[in-house]
């Protein structure tokens, strides 16, 4: 059962299909991102109890540019309302907030916002990295470029160098809404990473799937490589 096998430090979520969910209630767009918000909220206040240490969440790709301007705007008016009203429930739970990816080439006053988030949750037990503005072949890249600049080319060089060097290392990939890719999200540190691809939509993820998420990479048997 659940407590016998491994149990997940870093569980990480590719946060897809709030267009469908919208589109199958004939809702504008905007609702499903808004109603993606709201199953994001929920779930971070979850997670302490389930004893992650670390939840990573794929907001915005670096090919999600290529999105109608409207949408982006949505997305991104989104994101300013939820870091002001959520912030103060993170420093209340010991939330620690990291952002992944090239996010300093977001809107300047986003960055100014997420410099004080930053600032303000520094010291939090549990962490929420967010990915904005993410693409992990641009991460390896930097890491790579970084990690040249000092010395050799190795693993270890070039994962010292990742934005995700501070975290515990990846348990397991969680996809909603059915598509049985990765896009472009932490291509590195999915090596041994498990993973489970779910027909849920994102607005319809609860805490509820997690933990069965949680429940079934409890079951699996990491190899390694080994036998
Ligand atoms: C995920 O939902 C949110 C982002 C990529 C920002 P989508 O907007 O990709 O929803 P679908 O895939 O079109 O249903
Ligand atoms: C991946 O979803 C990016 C995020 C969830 C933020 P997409 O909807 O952008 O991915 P593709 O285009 O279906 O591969
Ligand atoms: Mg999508």
């Amino acid at each position: 059962m659940a407590s016998e096998g491994p149990r997940a430090r870093h569980v990480a979520i590719i946060m897809d299909g709030n267009g469908r969910w919208a589109k199958a209630k004939h809702l504008p767009r905007v609702m499903g991102h808004r109603q993606g918000v709201e199953a994001v909220r929920k779930l971070v206040r979850a997670v302490e109890a389930m004893g992650l240490e670390c939840l990573t969440l794929y907001a915005f790709s670096s090919e999600n540019w290529k999105r109608p301007e409207d949408e982006i705007d949505d997305l991104m008016n989104l994101m300013r309302k939820f870091i002001k009203s959520d912030l103060p429930e993170f420093i209340a739970n010991d939330v620690r907030l990291k952002i992944i990816g090239d996010w300093r080439g977001l809107a300047p006053d986003i960055v100014a916002m997420l410099d004080d988030a930053l600032a303000q949750t520094a010291h939090g037990r549990h962490t929420l990295a967010v990915a904005l503005n993410y693409g992990s072949q641009q991460e390896i890249a930097r890491a790579a470029t970084a990690a040249a600049a000092e010395g050799e080319i190795t693993p270890e060089s070039i994962a010292a160098h990742l934005d995700t060097a501070d975290l515990p290392p990846l348990d397991l990939l969680i996809r909603t809404s059915g598509e049985v890719r990765l896009s472009n999200f932490l291509l590195w540190q999915c090596a041994y990473a498990e993973m489970i691809f779910t027909d849920v939509l994102w607005p319809d993820f609860t805490p509820a799937h997690l933990q069965a998420a949680l429940d079934d990479f409890a079951g699996r048997e990491r190899r390694y490589g080994g036998r």
